[in-house]
């Protein structure tokens, strides 16, 4: 079902930053049109999980029930059922569903595509990062999880999401519409006008940032410098800002961050070809960013790097990524011996080059 929806989410994101028109769901061959047909798709599809896991619910005494039976957690359908004695609609848990997948899968994967994107274009960050992840490597056992004081060890991951983030704005800009007259400065928004309050227009003026244009996550390094409070300032808002500040925003700074970690520690890579950046009418990169990547030596192609990989290559980059790897680091990671698809892998759909070794 996921590899079903996946692409549905595109489609609704392109309908974020189009024309309204009223009779969308008869035209359906616009941009909002087919947005409003992927969305219906996927709340068709999300109904459907939801209702097998009712009739579970049912037949196994409750949420309570298959807690203990099962995958010993509950997870997000499983609180919906809950909530407020069980009293939501079908309609509102779908939606609630739909607008935390739209909102928090394509903003997360794509700021980590384009972090790897800037650092393997910026060595000297890429080497910074990589000491960073390699030390809270060295401090632990070779499988031993991350824990939270490690996220709150990687300063310079910070930076280097901020920077990211600052860049290359993954959500352009946010709509407003002014619910009375607004005068700013020379100006008058009269009420009831539509507002596109663009983030590029500010993360990118050279009168805030010093050689806006350029990637150089150290300016928010040090304390002195005047970019470093802009973290909390208006301007730097790539979450939005007052009563609709994104609530994902921890979320994706520790998912991009444990990416990173993965990422940098067991991975070299290089853009496989030339890719360009557009911003418009989404942020996002032309052809996905293909590469080619590297196991590093001393890596091992355990359980782990298998899921990493996948998770690199299926959903991060919509299985366009290519593993290359030395004869020797092959035969260390053992992938010589290894069946055509890895342990780590469960996806049938998996395309990755290391799940296929030549
Ligand atoms: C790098 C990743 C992300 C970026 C850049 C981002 C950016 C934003 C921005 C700019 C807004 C404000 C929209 C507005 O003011 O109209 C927003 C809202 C929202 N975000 Fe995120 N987001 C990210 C990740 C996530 C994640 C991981 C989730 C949840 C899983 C999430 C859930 C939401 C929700 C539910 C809203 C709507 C809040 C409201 O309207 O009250 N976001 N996000």
């Amino acid at each position: 079902m996921v590899e079903s929806i996946r692409g549905e989410f595109n489609t609704i994101s392109d309908g974020f930053v189009s024309v309204p028109f009223p009779l969308a769901t008869l035209l359906p061959f616009t941009t909002y049109g087919k947005a409003l047909k992927a969305r219906k798709n996927v709340a068709l599809a999300l109904e459907e999980v939801i209702r097998k896991r009712m009739d579970e619910k049912l037949m196994d005494g409750g949420v309570e029930g298959r807690k203990e039976n099962n995958r010993g957690k509950k997870d997000m359908v499983d609180l919906l059922l809950e909530a407020e004695g069980g009293s939501f609609f079908m309609e509102r848990m779908v939606d609630i569903c739909v607008n935390l997948l739209a909102a928090g899968y394509d903003t997360t994967s794509l700021t980590m595509t384009l972090a790897a994107k800037f650092l393997a274009e910026t060595p000297t960050a890429l080497a910074q990062l990589r000491e960073e992840h390699d030390s809270i490597r060295k401090s632990k056992g070779e499988n031993q999880l991350l824990e939270w004081s490690d996220y709150q060890s990687m300063a310079f991951t910070q930076c280097i999401i901020n920077e990211t983030l600052r860049v290359c704005n993954v959500v352009n800009g946010v709509m407003r519409r002014a619910n009375t007259n607004i005068y700013y400065k020379d100006y008058i928004i009269p009420k009831g006008y539509k507002i596109y309050a663009s983030f590029g227009a500010v993360h990118l003026n050279s009168e805030h940032y010093e050689n806006a244009r350029t990637f150089h996550p150290w300016r928010w390094q040090s304390k002195n410098n005047k970019d470093q409070d802009m973290r909390a300032s208006s301007l730097f808002s790539p979450f939005g800002g007052g009563p609709r500040y994104c609530p994902g925003n921890e979320l994706a700074r520790g998912v991009i961050s444990v990416f990173l970690h993965h990422f940098v520690t067991r991975f070299s890579w290089d853009a496989a070809e030339e890719d360009k950046i557009v911003s418009f009418p989404t942020t996002g990169i032309l052809k996905g960013y293909p590469i080619n990547l590297r196991l590093l030596s001393g890596s091992k192609n355990n359980q782990l790097t298998s899921l990493i990989i996948c998770c690199i290559d299926i959903i991060i980059n919509k299985g366009r990524w290519k593993l290359l790897t030395t004869s020797a680091a092959r035969k260390q990671a053992g992938w010589d011996d290894q069946p055509s698809r890895s342990a780590g892998c469960s996806r049938s759909a998996c395309k990755s080059a290391a799940h296929h070794p030549a």
